[in-house]
């Protein structure tokens, strides 16, 4: 890997008068200076072409012993990522060369002058639109990854959401306004990031999971409607839709009410998402968390797959089937994934289903039926049903020939969760989607507060969600009836974001804290000066958070929240370019008051 000596040139007078990929804006016999990359080198003879890119595109050049020997000797030395700036005339290719694969195929530049800029390291992989190189090289090489064009892509959607949502925002009265980076810990719920404080020692400041409680304090402190595009920090296990951190574009109002948020919330999504060219129509579909979790088994769900599930609980309340009727009896429910016309869903490929519900979803089984061509009912569980419930589920699921039936019987959580993956996971596979690219969905009336495991009531979203109006009287009888004032975007089964509005009484913050199981010392610790600020005159007031990076990755259709960060945390939380975290001196320590004790030595 080491650069090769080389003598460099001076940038000299030279300027660029065109980027690669736009070459096309001149014309044949003109003259033109570019700067960029080798992305290849090719020697033929006499003649070396180089594909020189840069942010734009790639255009050859060659180099011509009779026109510029100079510049030819010199270009036998060129390698790949070497940084050049050549000037000479645009000329058109012959029929034979012309490279119809190349948005700058049809010509090429004829080279004068090299200037060799830099010379580079091996790269550690080819600089292209597709790779197959493992992700850990890339990020371990991320300056040859950003170079390539999907990462640049990426970038440049990131920019252009953010100046589009910047712009819809501003046009509806917002205010752009900035939030500490070093500050206490918030509500999100995820573990946080403390950073040590020199001057208080023993102290620590948190790093925001969300301005959360800022923004209501700028509510509070008279700013109308605030946004910012914000980085988030939660120390929490990554996935594949999760960083350590992120961004949000994060945004409040004061004197509104849910259905004004959601215009803004519809508005600024179809603003930002036209700027990376993708159309959405406004209003959204509505559906509430309950029919969500209904027919789809997800808070989240996917509507472009068009498979619903069948809820049977009542059916196996009163069954033989001991199996399921024990379910029920303990709380649980029981529910059907009907899918017609699944002939390709074999034996083997069922099998294999339930070997990864099993082992992913920790199912305790996966019960089904295939209705043959003759009517028939194949299953290992029908040997269990009675007439009423093979009558339900017939009528239920409206069975018919070549339909494939799953069933779950378990918590209500797990159940929803694991038919749901099947869902989309099935649908996928089948083709049982409808065309849209994007599909957003607003998901509204979650409940403010659910029971654990232990049937203690916590709260859904976050503390201070407000809950619905005509519900307030429930928080003394049946708290766990009020519903939450809370909302989530959701796009193609992945929550873009979420929000609410807040409580803006004390006392009402107050008894929904008490029920969540605050004593007054601890309420006081916690949310003090929350509830002391909602005492100066709070406006009632509510907001939103889109998760930033998610929408970039929805918009340009990738997968995974790394190919759409600069750079991104590995799933050990690992910044492999940079090496981060890493280990400090131990005079850094000492200022901060600080002592490492490790439980176990480092690798
Ligand atoms: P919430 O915690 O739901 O709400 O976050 C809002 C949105 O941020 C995105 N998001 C993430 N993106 C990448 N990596 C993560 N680890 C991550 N965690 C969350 C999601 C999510 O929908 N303060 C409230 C918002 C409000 O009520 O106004 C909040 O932060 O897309
Ligand atoms: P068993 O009686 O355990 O052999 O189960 C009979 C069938 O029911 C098998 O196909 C199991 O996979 C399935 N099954 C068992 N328990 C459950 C459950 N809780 N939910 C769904 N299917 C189940």
């Amino acid at each position: 890997m080491s650069t090769q000596s080389v003598e460099l040139d001076g940038m000299g007078s030279l300027r660029r008068t065109h980027k690669c990929g736009e070459i096309m804006t001149a014309s044949v016999g003109d003259e033109v200076t570019l700067c960029g990359w080798v992305n290849v080198r090719r020697d033929h003879g006499g003649v070396i072409f180089i594909d020189l890119r840069d942010k734009t595109g790639i255009v050859q050049v060659v180099f011509r012993p009779e026109s510029a020997p100079e510049a030819h000797e010199r270009a036998h030395r060129l390698r790949n990522e070497w940084v050049l700036m050549v000037r000479g005339e645009i000329e058109e290719r012959s029929e034979e060369t012309v490279n119809p694969n190349m948005p700058t195929g049809t010509i090429e530049v004829n080279v004068r002058e090299l200037r060799i800029l830099n010379s580079a390291t091996v790269p550690p992989f080819a600089i292209e639109e597709e790779t197959e190189v493992d992700e850990q090289v890339r990020l371990n090489h991320r300056l040859h990854d950003l170079r390539r064009p999907p990462l640049q892509r990426a970038l440049q959607a990131r920019h252009d959401l953010s100046q589009a949502v910047r712009q819809s925002l501003n046009e509806q009265d917002f205010t752009e306004i900035e939030t500490p980076i070093l500050a206490r810990a918030t509500p999100e719920g995820a573990r946080d990031f403390l950073v040590p404080s020199r001057l208080q020692p023993g102290d620590f400041y948190a790093l925001p999971q969300s301005p959360q409680i800022m923004k209501q304090l700028f509510m509070i402190g008279g700013c109308d409607r605030y946004y910012q595009i914000a980085r988030c920090f939660r120390d929490e296990d990554q996935r594949a839709d999760r960083q350590l951190e992120f961004t949000q574009v994060d945004l409040e109002l004061s004197f509104v009410g849910v259905e004004e948020i959601l215009a803004v919330l519809e508005k600024t999504t179809v603003d930002g998402s036209r700027a990376c060219g993708v159309e959405l129509e406004a209003p959204f579909k509505r559906i509430t968390y309950a029919e969500a979790m209904d027919r789809y088994g997800s808070d989240r769900p996917d509507t472009r797959v068009l498979l619903e599930l069948v809820d049977l609980t009542d059916v196996f309340a009163t069954s033989e089937f001991k199996a399921f009727k024990g379910v029920v009896e303990h709380g649980g429910i029981v529910k059907a994934l009907p899918i017609a016309d699944a002939k390709e869903l074999t034996r083997g490929e069922i099998d294999r289903l339930e070997k990864m519900v099993r082992k992913e979803l920790g199912a305790k089984g996966l019960g089904w039926i295939r209705v043959e061509d003759d009517g028939e009912w194949k299953s290992p569980i029908t040997k269990f049903l009675g007439e009423p419930e093979i009558a339900a589920i017939q009528e239920r699921c409206d069975a018919a020939p070549g339909m494939v039936i799953f069933f779950q019987a378990d918590t209500k959580d797990r159940a929803n969760t694991i038919l749901s993956r099947l869902r989309e996971d099935l649908g996928a596979k089948l083709g049982r989607v409808d065309g849209r690219k994007l599909d957003p969905l607003l998901v509204v009336d979650f409940p403010l507060l659910e029971p654990d495991e232990n049937g203690k009531l916590g709260y859904v979203h976050q503390p201070f969600v407000a809950p619905v109006e005509e519900d307030i009287p429930l928080l003394d009888t049946e708290p766990e009836k009020v519903r939450g004032t809370h909302y989530d975007v959701v796009l193609n089964g992945t929550e873009l974001g979420s929000g609410s509005l807040r409580n803006h009484r004390a006392d009402i913050q107050r008894q929904i804290l008490e029920i969540m199981g605050y004593d007054e010392g601890e309420m006081e610790k916690s949310f003090g000066f929350m509830l002391d600020a909602l005492e100066t005159g709070a406006p009632p007031h509510g907001g939103f958070a889109f998760g930033f990076d998610r929408w970039v990755m929805k918009l340009i259709d990738v997968d995974n929240l790394r190919d759409v960060i600069a750079f991104p945390k590995t799933q050990r939380g690992q910044d492999l370019l940079m090496a981060a975290p890493s280990s400090v001196d131990a005079d850094q320590l000492d200022e901060l008051s600080l002592r490492v004790r490790l439980q176990s030595k480092k690798d």
